[in-house]
């Protein structure tokens, strides 16, 4: 792909990240939330529709022959298009951290990644109430506002702060407070965020040294680009089925400083093994 036609991508999708996240801040401050949720308990404000649909009117003007996997109009469409990132495709979470949004705090996200020739190139997560934009283009640095960004490079897990998340559905918490009991009691301490997207940036800036969570495409696509090219390192606690979409496979993810991801990796699944 040219580093031409993917700074333009970057350039377009920053702005309108920038666009989505005055319209959110805006919904907010005219205090008219209108709260529904989805058949799994999960929230869902009209302020997520409308810049869902403000996002995906200007993709679909500006780049008629991409897709769009988007969690409020088109969840389903990966399975549509058996996952492939082989040709243009635009994954997007209008906003991550919809509970935190709801009330009334700050750590709330636009997260937007570009997908193409099999992996995601261009990555940009913009949180509005913190005015803190992050954006990564592969093969070069991740910045935030503009300005380069890396990992921790923490090396004691004693001193680790580590994030992770939960999920809506919770029927099955057994093993993720096993897991949870080991991170507490090894590294020094653990933030739930409420954002995925945001946990995975601070990872790529060293606000914390390693996440782990199960997420949706659309939560982890932008910001790992986001926290690879920051430096961390990107994968899983536990194995990947062969037909899981190449990329885009968020069961028992792990982003961490690279110096840490083994010893992380290890406790996480030490805490699997014994949820048996
Ligand atoms: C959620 C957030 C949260 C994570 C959940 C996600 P949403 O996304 O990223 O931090 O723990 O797993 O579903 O619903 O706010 O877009
Ligand atoms: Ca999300
Ligand atoms: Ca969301």
């Amino acid at each position: 792909m040219s580093k031409n036609v993917l700074q333009e991508i970057s350039l377009f999708a920053t702005d309108l990240a920038i666009k989505a996240g005055e319209l959110i801040k805006h919904e907010r401050e005219q205090n008219t939330l209108t709260q529904t949720y989805k058949s799994n308990h999960e929230l869902v404000t009209q302020a997520d529709i409308k810049a869902d649909e403000l996002i995906t009117r200007q993709i679909r003007e500006v780049y008629p022959d991409h897709r769009i996997l988007s969690e409020e109009s088109s969840p389903d469409s990966l399975e549509q298009n058996s996952g492939q990132l082989d040709s243009p495709i635009w994954i997007i979470d209008p906003i991550d951290g919809t509970v935190n949004y709801a009330h009334g705090h700050h750590q709330v996200a636009i997260s937007i990644a570009y997908a193409d020739a099999g992996k995601v190139q261009v990555g940009i997560v913009h949180c509005p109430f913190q005015g803190e934009t992050f954006e990564a283009v592969r093969g070069q640095d991740s910045l935030m506002n503009g300005n380069p960004i890396a990992v921790s490079h923490k090396r004691e897990l004693r001193k680790a702060l580590i994030g992770t998340g939960f999920p809506y559905d919770k029927s099955n918490l057994e093993p993720l407070i096993k897991r949870l009991r080991l991170i507490v009691n090894n590294c020094q301490d653990i933030r739930r965020i409420g954002s995925a997207a945001i946990d995975i940036c601070w990872v790529a800036m060293g606000r914390l040294d390693g996440f782990y969570e199960s997420l949706s495409p659309w939560d982890f696509a932008a910001a790992q680009l986001i926290a690879e090219q920051a430096g961390a390192r990107c994968g899983h606690f536990s194995p990947i089925p062969l037909t899981a979409s190449k990329g885009l496979y968020g069961e028992d993810i792990l982003i961490a400083t690279p110096e840490l991801y083994d010893e992380l990796a290890h406790l996480l699944r030490s805490a699997t093994d014994r949820a048996g």
